[in-house]
């Protein structure tokens, strides 16, 4: 990455801009203003005296000159006593001056605030320049006539603080620039070490490495986004995990039932066998295979429901009917292991669902029922309307789930330690991941005596 695309580089030249931006505001906007400010009150404190001055002037004339004197000495500005023959435009001449001008040269300038103070008869002030130098004027007519009192009082002085404060602006402008630049590059730096730490942690996770957390002791949004990523870790190594155990599982759930029919083959194979022997053992393998291709059908489904690649129907379903139609397919089995099986269905309860998943769910709770439950225990299928859903629960006398691992009978390959070894343990993994697909539950109440699975689907009413 090139140096000046960096984040870095960036923020330090925004904050550089910002800085110099507002710098130049100040200076081209403020220091004007505080320039004409300053001015003005200088022409208003000089309109102020040149008032004064002119109630004060002596009827004789005689006495002007040395008034004139006395005024400017004591205001510090040069006062003048001038005439301004209206008929003859703006030249104005000075009666009494308190400078003296060399002889010949008395006569003053054009001066247009005294003209304009004689024909308003307001006190005028004004700034004038004249050349490089620049003063405050101020005049005012009194007496009868054509006659006007000026005051005229450098503004160099004033000028020169304004200057200053100019000067003072650039230098501290120019620190300001420098620190801002120093600032804004150093906290560019830390920032953009954060996020490089992030890239490399990113880069970890990308080559499948989950062990090392991603901290950020920052509260910003790197630090939040920190947080997210080691989120995303936590998440990716718990499915990593998943992933290498049910590889794990399914493979050992393979192994056991080839194992014994290799062994079966084998016998079957070497020995000269009598024929009951024989056919048990033959029935023994035909039990394995089955197991096995329940096994390889139940891996299939997860699979499909992993990849979410399972269709589900989503029309009106009668769980009157599918109760039924489980009982019946388990009749002979219940049978031959001494099971009872009582179906009870209350009034018509509909649901919305795929019947031939919601049959699958039923399948897997009924065959649950009869095979972790000793011979003879009571089994019970009912589907009803409850609180606005259709429910279908299955329900045995057996002796029950250990508390605690009411939700772990959920988990893949979970079975209970001790359990009959029917299945794989993934029954009730897959008949809660259809029923949550159809938008429905599946919860389980179990004490000794007494076990209930509830499918919960959504009502058709
Ligand atoms: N009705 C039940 N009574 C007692 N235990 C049960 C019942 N249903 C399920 N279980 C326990 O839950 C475990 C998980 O069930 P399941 O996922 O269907 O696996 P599997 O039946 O293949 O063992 C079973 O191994 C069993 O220990
Ligand atoms: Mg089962």
């Amino acid at each position: 990455m090139s140096p000046l695309r960096s984040v870095g580089a960036r923020l330090s030249l925004a904050l550089l801009l910002v800085v110099a931006a507002a710098l130049g505001i100040v200076y081209v906007a403020l220091v004007p203003l505080v320039e004409r400010n300053l001015v003005d009150a200088k022409v208003d404190q000089l309109v102020q005296s040149a008032e004064i001055f002119a109630a004060r002037v002596p009827e004789n004339d005689e006495q002007w000159q040395i008034f004139v004197e006395n005024a400017a000495a004591s205001v510090n500005a040069r006062v003048l006593i001038v005439d301004v023959p209206v008929a003859e435009g703006p030249v104005v001449l000075p009666f009494a001056d308190s400078q003296e001008v060399p002889a010949g040269q008395q006569t003053l300038v054009q001066d247009a605030v005294a003209v304009r103070a004689l024909e308003t008869l307001e006190p005028q002030g004004v700034r004038v320049d004249e050349g490089d130098d620049a003063y405050a004027e101020a005049a005012v007519a009194f007496g009868e006539g054509t006659l006007v009192l000026v005051l005229r009082a450098p503004l160099g002085d004033t000028l020169e603080n304004v200057q200053l404060v100019r000067r003072r602006l650039l230098v501290a402008g120019v620190f300001a620039l420098v620190f801002s630049l120093a600032v804004g590059y150093g906290a560019a730096y830390l920032f953009a070490r954060r996020l490089r730490r992030l890239e490399r942690a990113a880069d970890r996770i990308a080559s499948g490495r989950f062990d090392e957390p991603i901290v950020d002791a920052g509260r910003d949004e790197v630090g939040q986004l920190a947080g997210a990523f080691d989120r995303m870790r936590q998440r990716l190594a718990g499915l990593e995990r998943a992933r290498r155990e049910f590889i794990a599982n399914a493979s050992h759930e393979l192994r056991t039932p080839l194992f014994s029919l290799g062994g079966f083959l084998e016998l079957l194979d070497g020995e000269e066998l009598d024929e009951p022997t024989r056919r048990e053992f033959v029935a023994t393998a035909r039990e394995q295979v089955q197991r096995l291709t329940k096994l390889a059908t139940d891996l299939l489904d997860l699979s499909r429901l992993d990849a979410g690649r399972v269709r589900l129907d989503r029309a009106r379903l009668d769980l009157g009917a599918v109760a039924r139609t489980i009982c019946e397919e388990f009749e002979a089995v219940a049978r031959s292991r001494g099971h009872r099986i009582e179906t009870d269905v209350d009034g018509s309860p509909e649901g919305v669902g795929d019947e031939q998943r919601t049959i699958q769910i039923g399948r897997i709770l009924l065959e649950n029922a009869l095979v972790h439950t000793p011979p003879g225990t009571r089994v019970r299928i009912c589907a009803a309307q409850e609180n606005g859903r259709a429910v279908l629960t299955v329900e045995d006398a057996g002796p029950g789930i250990p508390s605690g691992q009411e939700e772990q009978v959920f988990e893949r390959f979970y079975r209970v330690d001790g359990a009959v070894a029917s299945g794989s343990g993934l029954g009730l993994a897959i008949a809660r991941e259809l029923a949550e697909l159809m938008g429905g539950t599946i919860e389980l109440e179990s004490k000794p005596g007494s076990t209930t699975f509830r499918l919960a689907l959504p009502s058709a009413a």
